[in-house]
């Protein structure tokens, strides 16, 4: 039925375009990894400190999404992330969640 990873940031104003752009500019190899769907990167809300974004991946399953979480590309993806020069544009760490379909309509 698919399973949805996101993984909620909370970036610091005036930095959402540096956040942006380390997104846009990533070698992503999600696309050879088995049961992978759909990427999106989300902007959300803004709050009184921070812009909240979230990373939204479609997986056909629960199962998909560990194995990539224990693959070479997942630490491929993140061998950067959170070791960059300068103050990060994220503020602590992300949260996780993931979720189960329940029902689905398109
Ligand atoms: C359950 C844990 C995590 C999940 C599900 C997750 C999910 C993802 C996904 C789907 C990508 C894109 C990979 C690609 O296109 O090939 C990615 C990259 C990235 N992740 Fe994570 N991630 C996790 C942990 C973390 C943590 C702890 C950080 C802390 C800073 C982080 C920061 C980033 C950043 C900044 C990128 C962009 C790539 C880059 O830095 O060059 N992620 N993550």
């Amino acid at each position: 039925m698919g399973y949805i990873a996101m993984n909620r940031f909370k970036i610091r104003l005036g930095r959402e375009a540096d956040f942006e752009s380390i997104w846009a500019s990533r070698e992503s190899r999600l696309k050879e990894v088995p049961g992978f769907r759909e990427f999106r990167l989300l902007k959300g809300p803004e709050a009184a400190d921070h812009r909240l974004y979230s990373s939204h991946v479609i997986w056909d399953s629960r199962e998909d999404f560990e194995a990539w979480t224990k693959s070479e590309q997942f630490r491929a993806a993140h061998r950067n992330a959170g070791k960059r020069e300068g103050e990060s544009p994220i503020m602590g760490h992300p949260q996780f969640e993931g979720f189960e379909t329940v029902l689905h309509e398109a």
